[in-house]
């Protein structure tokens, strides 16, 4: 490989090599005097040798992007020969058992392009540690196990900053000269580096008061610049609901006397649980209808949740090594997912979870990024805030409620906090916690941890008339993948139940069991292959498994059509019910030419279609997915070769087939659902909204005057941003002749609201139309695109990489050097964001020669690039591997 001399091959860590920190930091004090073009930060490090450390061992901390000032130990400035300063920090000599370490640095906030560490967004100073960002800052010992008590003091001019802010509470405050002024705040909890904020700017706020349930009053405060102050109340409403919720499922406190949210327009990820002080990417606070669609809504209240849920699984428990990221992601993902089931439709929060992780984890587990839950080497961590980590990791907690059930959890759950708080711990804790509150045995159970890649669960039934007992064999196997290629068999919770052929619930009496014990139950497999009889079967039943889908798995089971069709209408597990559904649709999509896709054919989905349009007793939301066809995304999960193209061509005239054919339907619906009263942003209302505009979407492929007229009208009179959006959306993935007119109308009116305009750039990078790429080129030099702004990267670049499979995978190959080019470039002054999307070029060995070509070329050329950062390197060499 020939990688420039001044690039230094990337280093792997690996979780074998963990060794526990020699020295600990007791408490630090930090002092910023703070600069957009050059910060000076003292930092006093209190600390002392841990008892296993032999003495003479060094002190090592990291550093990257410092300019070290001076350093100076108890009082006394180091000699030179006292320490050594290399690319990767610091390392100090002959210390004694306990002391004080002072050192000086300047850094340049406004200069840090990688937005890791301190650095200006809008002119306002923020920081983003996690997960090695504080290295970046000062040096300090950047692992989580490393856990200091901090009182920070921020120095700043007073009218350019008039608001400073860090972890936990203020302590003292006061004028300074030259117009500057200070705040010194204190965070009585010990912390990892990683949890570390500060915040300085000229920003307006929202209070309002929280108070817990043994009567502790909390101050909460949201952050934002001052123009958008009249888009905090649903933030606010959905942080007070969060800290209500974990009150009453997990019995958690809040344990501060004030709560901080910050809003940022500049941002690498979504949000941040900085201990008292959560800095939040703005898409994910801000919300006013005309501005904020019904999802924006509801991904604010589960982002809200997500970082408060933190506090306790996170923060006062925290992670040993990044290798143990999923102890506080998968969990805390778990916990915001059940969150939002609480607040919102259990069943549609289900199916969209599901639908994310079969869209997007499954195919992470398929391809050469393929990784544990836990992983076990990494080149840069930041990598691996991935589906796997995030949302596997939250199904692997799932499965452990379901498996010991709702009390046991909790007592599980209980126990974990109670054992471990103030501690840096591992995934392994976790689950002995459960078993030692719960008295039981996981030890099988640990290889969801371990191993990696999809298990597939295929199941083959036997129903004996003479014995009227019913048999279900039950068989595991995983694929193997990168370098694990033979797996134990994984301890799988499978819910299930039996209907007849009417569609009722059978109850369930497995054989030598004296009775029934109800009508859905959890078969445990464990082995390669276990069989499982019930009795008292009078007539063939129709099996339903995996109710809620309870296990990250891919199942393999014959059903015949009619028992699909009966199953789309009388399950009553809505996750089974829509999928039903769904694998009717799949299978016309996968196993016929789109021309063949209408008259008799799909005559059975269209009376389903039908019969679930009427059906006014179920929730629109849920009528809503089940009429959505499966997306492209995870229709390819089902072929050898994905040709793009094809995929989407099946979906669209299956579309516009039932389109027409449901015509009189679409359109009774769309008006039945119309609305007049103010906006709200609440399930029922959002679910209404979700049919009417699916109902709208469909109308619209029939591509003519009348449906034109429709989506026109409801864009010239929406009043909310859900509607607006549904429409010109709709009329962009049109031929409608005003399409144009219609997008430029809404860039004029929408300009000057970032977040709007990152709507705007999506619909346009994922319209399937011809002419997408070059738009997409042209929008890259329009004034609203801006390499240096995460969320415009995604709504642009990264929609059309892997939102858009016709537009980016064009037989020309053009598609992909535009976006190789847009990585390298963006490499230089982003590397997570880049590394981000290079993800678009992992899994292309899953496509014809050409485009592995064009594919496997770009790849080679990132990875080879002079300055390739850690985080590019990482995604390349392994996609190529
Ligand atoms: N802990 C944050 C969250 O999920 C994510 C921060 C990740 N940041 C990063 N640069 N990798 O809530
Ligand atoms: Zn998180």
């Amino acid at each position: 490989m020939d990688r420039k001399a001044d690039t230094p091959k990337p280093v792997t860590v690996y979780l074998k090599d963990y060794q526990p920190p020699a020295w600990h930091i007791e408490a630090v004090e930090l002092d910023f005097d703070l600069d957009p073009d050059a910060t000076r930060v003292r930092s006093r490090l209190h600390f002392r040798r841990a008892q296993e450390t032999a003495p003479g061992t060094p002190l090592h901390l990291d550093g990257e992007a410092l300019e070290l000032l001076g350093i100076s130990l108890d009082g006394e400035p180091l000699a030179a020969d006292r320490y050594r300063l290399d690319e990767a920090g610091l390392e100090v000599r002959d210390l004694p058992e306990t002391g004080l370490l002072e050192i000086e640095t300047r850094i340049q906030p406004a200069a840090n392009t990688e937005l890791s560490g301190l650095y200006t967004s809008s002119g306002n100073f923020c920081t983003q540690c996690e997960a090695e960002g504080f290295r970046r800052i000062t040096f300090y010992p950047d692992r989580p196990d490393v856990m200091a008590c901090f009182t920070t003091t921020l120095r700043a001019d007073k009218s350019a900053c008039p608001v400073l802010l860090s972890n936990g509470n203020p302590v003292a405050s006061g004028e300074l000269e030259d117009g500057r002024h200070y705040v010194t705040w204190q965070d009585p909890f010990p912390k990892p580096c990683y949890l570390f904020a500060l915040v300085a700017g000229d920003l307006g706020w929202i209070e309002d008061r929280f108070v817990t349930r043994s009567g502790r009053e909390v101050d909460l405060y949201i952050y934002v610049q001052k123009h958008n102050l009249d888009k905090c109340d649903h933030a606010m409403a959905s942080l007070k609901r969060a800290m209500k919720w974990d009150e009453a499922v997990y019995g958690r406190e809040y344990d501060l006397d004030r709560y901080m949210i910050v809003a940022v327009d500049d941002f690498n990820m979504g949000a941040m649980e900085n201990k008292g002080l959560n800095i939040f990417n703005s898409r994910y606070v801000l919300a006013r209808p005309d501005t904020a669609t019904d999802s924006d809504y509801q991904n604010i209240e589960g982002v809200i949740g997500h970082e408060y849920f933190h506090n306790w699984s996170g923060n006062r428990v925290t992670c040993r090594d990044w290798f143990q990221l999923s102890l506080k992601e998968g969990f805390t993902v778990f916990r915001d997912q059940e969150f939002s089931a609480d607040m919102n439709s259990r069943g549609v929060q289900r199916i969209t979870d599901v639908n994310i992780l079969r869209t997007h984890q499954f195919r992470e587990d398929a391809g050469p990024m393929a990784h544990p839950v836990k992983p076990d080497h990494y080149v840069a961590i930041d990598n691996f805030y991935t589906v796997t980590v995030y949302n596997k990791g939250a199904e692997v907690v799932r499965m452990l409620h379901t498996l010991l059930g709702p009390e046991a959890f909790r007592r599980g759950c209980d126990r974990y906090f109670e054992r471990h708080d103030g501690q840096a711990v591992t995934t392994d804790d976790f689950v002995n916690a459960l078993e030692a509150a719960n008295g039981v045995s996981l030890r099988q159970f640990r290889c969801w941890y371990d191993q990696a890649g999809t298990p597939e669960l295929t199941v083959e039934r036997h129903y004996d008339p003479q014995a009227c007992t019913f048999a279900l064999t039950l068989r595991q196997q995983c694929p193997a993948t990168p370098g694990q290629s033979a797996k134990q068999p994984f301890h799988i919770p499978v819910a299930m139940g039996l209907r007849d052929g009417e569609g009722r619930a059978l109850p369930l009496r497995l054989y030598g069991e004296a009775q029934a014990v109800g009508e859905s139950r959890v078969l445990e497999l464990c082995q390669e292959e276990e069989t499982f009889v019930f009795q008292d079967i009078a007539a063939e039943p129709v099996p339903v498994l995996l109710r809620g889908f309870s296990a990250p798995v891919k199942l393999n089971l014959d059903y015949r059509d009619a028992e699909l069709a009966l199953l789309s209408a009388h399950e009553d597990d809505p996750f089974c019910r829509w999928e039903a559904g769904q694998t009717l649709a799949r299978r016309l999509l996968l196993t016929h030419p789109p021309e063949a896709l209408t008259g008799e054919l799909i005559q059975p989905l269209v009376e389903a279609c039908r019969h679930t349009l009427d059906d006014a007793a179920l929730d629109p939301a849920l009528r809503a997915l089940a009429l959505t066809l499966p997306g492209e995304g995870y229709l390819a999960e089902f072929v050898d070769t994905i040709e793009p193209q094809q995929l989407h061509g099946a979906r669209e005239a299956l579309r516009r087939a039932l389109a027409q054919a449901l015509r009189p339907e679409w359109e009774a619906c769309y008006q039945a659902l119309t609305e007049t009263g103010p906006y709200s942003p609440d399930a029922a209302a959002a679910g209404r909204r979700r049919l009417r505009n699916l109902c709208l979407n469909y109308l619209i492929a029939c591509e003519d005057e009348a449906a034109y007229e429709l989506a026109l009208g409801q864009y010239r009179s929406a009043t909310n941003m859900t509607d607006s959006l549904a429409a010109l959306q709709a009329l962009v993935n049109s031929d409608c002749p005003q399409r144009e007119a219609v997008l430029e109308d809404f860039y004029s009116r929408w300009q000057a609201d970032t977040l709007v305009v990152d709507k705007w750039l999506s619909l346009q990078a994922t319209a399937a139309r011809p002419d997408t790429l070059d738009r997409v080129q042209a929008l890259t030099g329009h004034p609203a695109f801006s390499l240096a702004n995460p969320n415009k990267v995604y709504s642009l670049l990264r929609a059309f990489a892997q939102g858009n499979p016709v537009g980016f995978h064009n037989e020309s190959g053009a598609g992909y050097r535009f976006i190789g080019e847009q990585i390298r470039t963006l490499d230089a002054r982003n590397p997570q964001v880049a590394a981000r999307l290079a993800a678009a070029f992992t899994d292309w060995r899953r496509y014809n020669p050409a485009r592995q070509a064009g594919m496997r070329e770009q790849l080679q050329t990132m990875r080879d690039a002079p300055g390739v950062s850690r985080d590019l390197y990482e995604i390349a060499e392994r996609s190529l591997g």
